[in-house]
């Protein structure tokens, strides 16, 4: 790739950035089509988000990706929020239209997107089970009632966060908080087409909810937002019980396939290139 003066700079803010595979997605789908684009990380501290989101602005650049920990910070430092974003409560892309921040959210369309690729599944009328509360729970099942889920229960360790939730959804009688308890989940686990894991749990090894074992069974699908490691501990104990399992990588290819098409005005994502290179950037090969 040939930097120039009229190169287009794209990237990420987090912190940490380090162990992002973002960079090795989006600099595979500009190669692939020839663009004269580059996508970098910034390591950004949440202090530092207003400072370099104004920046991004100053200097002209595309836009960037949002990570830990400014998805939900950033809501209230941009010029306007696209609505859905505004009612999932995150945004992991900021783009710069005449000087103006545009806040989207990716996310939880490469969710529904990824469920499509890995279970054939549609959230229209099915029950799901979304175990975690922070910015990922709440997206997820807030995305999971706009797309006409019947039924969404939000099992937390802490109560008050799915009561959160629970307000500012105002989805009553549709969402329903419960602990994050084999007991509790055994009362509902018999109605539950599809359980998501979107808590942190399962990042560390030796990490686990403790779900037991007996909870699953062939008709479930179990949908885990981490993809490093390939299979959680809830992933292994699922799958051995019969259930369709998948993990979050192709959530993550289908967020930034989005990106890229807003970023480029609709430019078609190069899918195949981008998933290779996520990949071979998250598990060091491509198949
Ligand atoms: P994110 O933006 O990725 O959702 P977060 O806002 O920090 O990150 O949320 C982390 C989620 O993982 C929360 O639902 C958290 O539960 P609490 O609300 O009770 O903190 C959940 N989580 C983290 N560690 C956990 C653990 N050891 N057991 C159960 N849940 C855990």
């Amino acid at each position: 790739m040939k930097i120039d003066g009229t190169t287009k700079i794209v990237g990420i803010f987090g912190a940490p950035v380090t162990h992002t595979a973002s960079p090795a997605m989006h600099n595979a789908a500009f190669a692939s089509l020839k663009m004269n684009w580059v996508y970098l990380p910034f390591h950004v501290t949440l202090a530092d988000l207003p400072a370099a989101l104004n920046g991004i602005r100053a200097m002209n650049l595309i836009g960037v990706n949002l990570t830990m920990p400014h998805k939900v910070a950033a809501l209230s430092l941009v010029d306007e929020v696209e609505p859905e974003a505004k009612k999932l409560g995150a945004i992991n892309m900021v783009m710069v239209e005449k000087g103006r921040l545009l806040g989207f959210n990716t996310d939880a369309y490469g969710f529904v997107r990824a469920l499509q690729d890995e279970f054939n599944f549609d959230l229209k009328g099915r029950s799901v089970l979304v175990m975690g509360a922070g910015g990922a729970g709440r997206a997820i099942a807030v995305k999971c009632v706009l797309e006409g889920a019947q039924h969404v229960w939000i099992a937390n360790r802490t109560a008050s966060k799915s009561d959160a939730i629970l307000k500012a959804v105002g989805a009553a009688g549709t969402v329903e908080a419960i602990p994050l308890t084999n007991d509790a989940i055994r009362k509902v686990i018999g109605r539950v087409d599809l359980m998501v894991n979107a808590t942190s749990v399962g990042l560390h090894p030796g990490d686990s909810l403790g779900l037991d074992p007996t909870l699953f069974t062939p008709k479930l699908c179990v949908f885990d937002a981490i993809y490093r490691p390939a299979e959680t501990a809830l992933l292994k104990t699922a799958h051995a019980a019969g259930a369709k399992t998948a993990n979050g990588l192709n959530m993550l290819l289908h967020q930034g396939a989005r990106v890229f098409e807003i970023w480029t005005k609709d430019k078609m994502a190069p899918l195949a290139k981008m998933r290779q290179a996520l990949k071979t950037a998250v598990y060091g090969v491509s198949k």
